[in-house]
């Protein structure tokens, strides 16, 4: 059935495409890929019968960006004014965007540019998107078109979320050991900068790729709070002193290992596609791994397609280009995310009726009675 209904928007943007749609020029759009090869089988059961080399090839010469979904019920606060949305996917896998740059910046202009014939007039950057275009930085020197990351939102949310782990566990206090994983990121300094600010640790492992890119964060952070202490590194291993460990990098690996972890650690993890295995949780029950950055969506949005978040719910990236372009807004978060977007996404949710999704582990929801707290 999904399949038959990707033939026929395929087809409805091969129209749009040479004739756009006039009637909606105040939309908006949300480009996101798909994780990982699972995602693919999903829409076309038919090529798991074929070796995945080939599936990869036929992926990246022969698709093209396509319409999934036509959002409804997104209005203004007075709920005078509709904004229609869509979500356009590109054809490749996170890990295929990751190891070609080239071919996946060629995909996500053809998608900005679906989404202006379509009516767009600010345009939402999922997942990979954003790490991959200098958090849309990048699109903004080619196209006349409004753009957000949704990263803002990503951020405002996890915060949140750490506060109501913390509360159901009855453990905060600022002397947690917090290890941000891709600290140095879009998301993650703004993660740290919020740690510090709002109190909820004074000592932060930043945990990153690059070297100078963490000295940088260090600095910055250290001469911005005060009795703060910053450790770096490179090496994953140091997550082992951490009480919660936040991930956030743009990595596609799996880079969590069950042997580097403090007993009974919370992981919460944003990351798309995932940097942590179901694996791991098999094998360290001590653990909690949180799906982080969902949001449960005002009861009037619906969405006809299956972006990986429970029914009701989406990733907060997608809810920030729903506020961002209710509010008649054109570019937001765009690079790293600033700490007064935060503070004003947050606030705006908060008027749109944006919640944080019920606290889940591997899409169940978990709570205080759930036996995986009293280990
Ligand atoms: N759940 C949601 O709603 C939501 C919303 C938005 C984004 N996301 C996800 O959040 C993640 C981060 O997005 P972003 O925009 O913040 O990305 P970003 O700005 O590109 O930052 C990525 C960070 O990851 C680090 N990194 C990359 N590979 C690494 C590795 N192997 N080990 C350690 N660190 C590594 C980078 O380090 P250096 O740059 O220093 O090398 C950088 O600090 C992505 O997975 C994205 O899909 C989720």
């Amino acid at each position: 059935m999904e399949t038959i209904s990707l033939a026929i928007s395929s087809v409805a943007d091969l129209m749009v495409r040479y004739k756009p749609c006039p009637t909606n020029p105040a939309g908006f759009a949300f480009l996101v890929h798909p994780r990982n090869i699972s995602d693919i089988y999903r829409k076309y059961p038919l090529l798991r019968y074929l070796p995945k080399s080939f599936i990869k090839f036929m992926l990246a010469h022969f698709f093209w960006p396509v319409t999934v979904s036509y959002i409804q019920g997104v209005h203004n606060l007075n709920g005078q004014r509709n904004i229609p949305g869509w979500i356009i996917s590109l054809p490749i896998t996170a890990e295929q965007m990751i190891a070609d740059r080239k071919l996946a910046k060629k995909f996500i202009n053809k998608a900005v540019l679906l989404a202006q014939k379509r009516g767009a007039r600010v345009i939402g950057l999922g997942a990979l998107i954003s790490p991959i275009t200098n958090g849309g930085i990048d699109l903004k020197r080619e196209h006349e078109v409004g753009f957000t990351t949704g990263n803002a939102l990503t951020v405002g949310m996890t915060l949140k979320g750490i506060t109501r782990v913390l509360a159901l566990k009855n453990m905060r206090n600022e002397k947690l050991i917090f290890a941000v994983v891709g600290a140095t990121g879009s998301i993650g300094q703004a993660v740290c900068q919020l740690l510090l600010r709002d109190r909820y640790t004074r000592h932060i492992l930043a945990v990153g790729k690059t070297a100078a890119h963490l000295n940088e964060l260090a600095n910055k952070l250290s001469s911005a709070y005060k009795e703060v202490s910053i450790s770096t590194f490179t090496d994953i291993k140091s997550v082992k002193n951490a009480d919660i460990i936040i991930m956030a990098t743009s990595s596609t690996e799996v880079l969590l290992s069950k042997d580097n972890l403090k007993n009974g650690v919370i992981i919460y993890d944003i990351t798309q596609p995932q940097n942590v295995s179901l694996s791991l949780q098999e094998e360290r029950k001590d653990v909690i791994v949180i799906d982080g950055g969902v949001v449960k969506l005002p009861e009037n949005i619906k969405y006809n397609f299956n972006i990986g978040t429970p029914e009701g719910t989406t990733f907060a990236c997608l809810a920030e280009t729903m506020i961002v372009a209710a509010e008649g807004m054109e570019d937001f978060s765009l690079g790293k995310v600033r700490i007064e977007h935060v503070d004003k996404i947050m606030e705006l949710a908060k008027r749109y009726n944006f919640q944080l999704a019920p606290l889940r582990s591997w899409g169940k929801i978990i709570n205080e009675y759930d036996h995986k707290w009293n280990y």
